[in-house]
């Protein structure tokens, strides 16, 4: 159900763009579900994509492809989320592109963010931990300096990121002021960044058992 969900979300982002947009592509599922819609309707678009296999999946789907190099503003970005909160906090990096997601999220004037229903929570954390990208170069001492403000961080298993850091995930307290802890963190020599997207402005485009809803 949740694929329908996705796709269905998907299906309206890709409506949002516009002939000639040069764009974000987003990583994920939601984010693969809404390209694959773009694609359909066949626009004169290019856009930065934020991992390698979405650049794969851009080739497999014959989306023009460029970089924030040479396209420093883009009209929007199309990507998921892991979670969205009331105040549209967003948590992202489950699938360990957020790095290179919040690079282009911030250079995106417009953010669409699709999901389906489940991802809409109370607080962000309630369903994972923090996603933290660290250079690999000493990341056992950046984790235990992460520790003292995360307790309970621990590195992910599977690979590095598209960009040789090492992946790590946090818990976050139910208290957790969402400010300081970027902070807190981005203070940490060794942190390259984390998943707390703050104060994006974003546009939920959200599937759900009524169908799309948009928000705010
Ligand atoms: C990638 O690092 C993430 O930020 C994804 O955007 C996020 O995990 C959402 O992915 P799904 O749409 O596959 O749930």
């Amino acid at each position: 159900m949740s694929e329908d969900f996705r796709s269905a979300a998907g299906e309206h982002a890709a409506t949002l763009v516009t002939d000639g947009m040069v764009i974000g592509y987003g990583t994920g599922r939601a984010a693969t579900a809404a390209l694959e819609a773009l694609a359909r309707r066949a626009l004169r678009v290019r856009g930065v994509p934020t991992s390698a296999s979405t650049a794969e999946t851009c080739a497999r789907l014959g989306l023009a492809l460029t970089t924030l190099d040479e396209d420093p503003v883009l009209d929007l970005v199309i990507d998921g989320a892991d979670e969205v909160d009331t105040d549209l906090q967003i948590l992202k990096g489950g699938g360990g592109a957020h790095v290179r997601e919040k690079l282009v999220a911030l250079a995106a004037r417009r953010r669409i963010i699709v999901i389906e229903e489940s991802k809409l929570v109370l607080r962000l954390g309630t369903t994972r931990g923090l996603p933290i990208e660290l250079l690999s170069f000493g990341w056992r001492s950046t984790l235990s300096r992460i520790a003292q403000v995360l307790p309970g961080a621990v590195r992910r298993e599977g690979p590095l990121s598209d960009n040789g850091g090492v992946l790590v995930d946090a818990p976050l307290p139910p208290d957790a002021d969402l400010h300081a802890i970027d902070l807190l963190l981005k203070a940490i020599c060794g942190v390259v960044d984390h998943g707390l997207f703050l104060d994006l402005q974003p546009t939920l485009v959200v599937g759900g058992a009524g169908g799309v809803r948009v928000l705010p």
